[in-house]
């Protein structure tokens, strides 16, 4: 019997803005020190756009790059789906402006809002339209400029978040390659926990809100730390049961970058070894939908990606929102 039609990735494109903001630089921002960031999240560093710069930008350099590597033209796109809650503007959707950018005439697209787990849910949306026959060549991009959202003199968030962007090229294949399940899951009543409360329909910005420092990051970190520790490793675990794998079978897993102690600590309640886990937040932060895609990089270029790899990616964020991915990596 042939083997059925999968998506799979065939191109990987990441972008970082150059310039950096070191632990350094925020002990003379807030109340601070290197040794308290490093110890409680594992950052040393993040990348932050210059003025001007927004997340359409950094989502069309990361698809440029994707399509350079599959020695393909903007132009063959057929659908583009960009993860991000730092969109440009409400409207147009960030995808529109990428697919104006990248001349990708004729494609279809929009953006899709899921915080941290946005990568992971947007993958999911292109690796159907994919599977169902529907396309062939779909983009998907994670990107998300946090440094506009963030509160510089807030001490518990600014010293998290960074900016960066990832995108992925997904091609049908019948290799045997490719996504295998998926497991998403949203719990709304954490809304609470981590949101952005105005700007939106609800507080529309007025002087006030501004004022009341509505338009930056609010969370309670602890009570996200709890769910993503707890929810990044019960949905990795259940994802792998329901294919008949354990932890062992796994050749990386490859997590959002929120806090390297829920890195560790998910890792440790599936039972991972060090080698089997990709951390790289020491030097972006959480650049939300962005890190996944830099996660596989950082992969790729540690030589630690090879083909038939089996990959587990697994996020949790704002919603709460869950998400985790099983697929075989393809080139
Ligand atoms: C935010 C986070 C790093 C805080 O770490 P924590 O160990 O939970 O710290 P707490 O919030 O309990 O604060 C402990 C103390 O450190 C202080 N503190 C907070 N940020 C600090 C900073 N940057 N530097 C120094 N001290 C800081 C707090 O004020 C508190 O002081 P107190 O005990 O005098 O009140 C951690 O909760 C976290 O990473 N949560 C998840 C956030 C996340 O992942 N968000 C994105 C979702 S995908």
């Amino acid at each position: 019997m042939p083997n059925p039609i999968r998506a799979k990735i065939s191109a990987l494109g990441t972008f970082a803005p150059p310039r950096l903001l070191t632990n350094a630089d925020l002990e003379k921002m807030v109340e601070t020190s290197d040794k308290w960031i490093y110890e409680r999240t594992g950052i040393r560093q993040r990348h932050i756009v210059d003025k001007g710069v927004a997340a359409s930008h950094l989502a069309y350099e990361a698809a440029t790059r994707a399509l350079k590597e599959r020695g393909m033209s903007g132009s063959e796109l057929e659908a583009i789906f960009v993860a991000t809650v730092t969109p440009d503007m409400f409207f147009p959707a960030t995808a529109c402006l990428v697919q104006d950018r990248l001349g990708a005439k004729g494609a279809w697209g929009y953006d899709i809002s899921a915080a941290c787990s946005g990568f992971v849910y947007a993958l999911q949306t292109g690796a159907k339209f994919v599977e169902s026959g529907a396309h062939k060549k779909v983009m998907v991009i994670g990107s998300d400029v946090m440094s506009s959202i963030i509160d510089y003199t807030d001490r518990a968030t600014c010293v998290i978040f960074g900016d960066g962007a990832g995108a992925v090229l997904i091609e049908p294949t019948n290799d045997g390659n490719g996504f295998i399940d998926f497991l998403h899951e949203v719990d709304g009543s954490g809304g609470c926990s981590l949101n952005m409360p105005g700007g939106g329909s609800l507080n529309p910005a007025t002087h006030e809100t501004v004022d009341r420092k509505m338009h930056f990051v609010h969370q309670d970190g602890q009570a996200v730390f709890k769910y993503a520790v707890r929810k990044m490793a019960e949905a990795s675990l259940a994802l792998l049961a329901r294919n008949g794998f354990t932890a062992k079978d796994i050749s990386l897993f490859v997590p959002h970058q929120a806090n390297k102690r829920i890195i560790v600590s998910s890792a440790e309640r599936l039972g991972l070894r060090d080698d089997q886990v990709v951390i790289n937040i020491d030097e972006y932060g959480n650049t939300t939908a962005g890190t996944i895609p830099l996660a596989l990089d950082t992969a790729r270029q540690q030589g630690r990606l090879k083909k038939g790899d089996l990959i587990l990616l697994a996020a949790v964020g704002a919603g709460f929102t869950v998400g985790a991915t099983l697929l075989r990596w393809a080139y």
